[in-house]
């Protein structure tokens, strides 16, 4: 259990491929479960298990669990989250790519796939991180709480806050933030010149699933509209064709129809028609019928 906002595991522990680059400590999956677990019986979902880390940690502690990663060709950013895990989670722990920092797919695993997060530009990261949020969220229980772990990173002299990121795109209601202290990282043997600042932590954002239904991720992108504001109509459009698989142009608009509200554009619904137009995300059935790329 975490006793404070303040955690660090020198040793990583036994669980998980240790050698999957990038892999996270065990411990903090523990504390994790340990901390914001509701009931005994709940269910622990992990989009992206990488090495295995959660699954061993939850073997060992008894508690029923769900893990995939696209490695294993469930993608968060096309696959209904609670559609795969099959019930509500009391727990989703989600440890996403840190951007580019490590390449997963083509180098841990498989070919380069074109919808690795690590693989992407930063604008369709951020996308991405939207659109993973909102599926994370609708998959978790009224109550429940979900952990993003995230570091930062600096590239070429900028510093990217990317769990500031997640703080202001998650659809849930923040309860925690923890700081994780990093260990054994590769940047560690790196000689820096001049002042630079090497970055020593990640964080463990702690958000809790509030009482909207799960189809109502409009309603509460309502609620939290100062936060929201900044999610892309191309993520609120993708969510929606996660949820509905197949949908006409009518059907869109309708789930459409109180981000358009909160957004206040008169024009919205062309908006609308123009995000389907991307082929990288949207492929037309038929004249107004749409469903997401492959
Ligand atoms: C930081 S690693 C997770 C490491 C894991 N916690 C461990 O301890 O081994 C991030 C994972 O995200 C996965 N990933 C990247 N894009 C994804 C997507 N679109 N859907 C699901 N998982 C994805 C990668 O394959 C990688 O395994």
């Amino acid at each position: 259990m975490f006793a404070n906002s303040i955690c660090s595991y020198p040793d990583r522990g036994h669980y998980g491929n240790s050698r999957y680059r990038g892999n996270c400590s065990g411990h903090i999956i523990k504390d994790f479960v340990e901390t914001y677990r509701t009931r005994q019986d709940g269910l622990l979902v992990d989009p992206s298990v990488g090495g295995g880390t959660s699954k061993d940690v939850a073997t060992e502690m008894g508690v029923r669990f769900f893990g995939t990663d696209l490695h294993q060709g469930f993608n968060l950013l096309r696959d209904d989250l609670l559609t795969a895990a099959g019930e509500e989670a009391n727990l989703c722990f989600w440890h996403p790519p840190y951007w580019s920092m490590i390449n997963y797919s083509g180098n841990q695993w498989g070919e380069p796939n074109k919808w690795d997060m690590s693989r992407m530009e930063l604008e369709e990261f951020i996308e991405a991180l939207q659109l993973s949020l909102l599926n994370i969220h609708d998959a978790c229980e009224e109550g429940g709480h979900y952990g993003i772990l995230m570091g930062n990173l600096r590239k070429a002299g900028s510093y990217y806050n990317l769990s500031s990121l997640v703080e202001r795109v998650s659809p849930g209601r923040l309860v925690d933030e923890i700081i994780k202290t990093q260990h054994n990282c590769v940047s560690d043997q790196r000689k820096y010149n001049g002042r630079l600042v090497r970055i020593a932590h990640e964080k463990l954002l702690v958000f809790k699933r509030k009482k909207a239904t799960s189809l109502a991720f409009l309603a509460v992108i309502n609620q939290r509209a100062n936060n929201m504001l900044n999610i892309t109509w191309k993520a609120a459009v993708r969510r929606v064709l996660q949820r509905g698989s197949t949908m006409s142009l009518a059907e869109i608009y309708q789930m459409m129809g109180p981000f358009a509200a909160m957004r206040g554009n008169q024009h919205w619904q062309a908006k609308v028609r123009q995000c389907l137009q991307d082929e990288r995300y949207f492929h037309r059935v038929e004249t107004g019928v749409y469903t997401l790329a492959a």
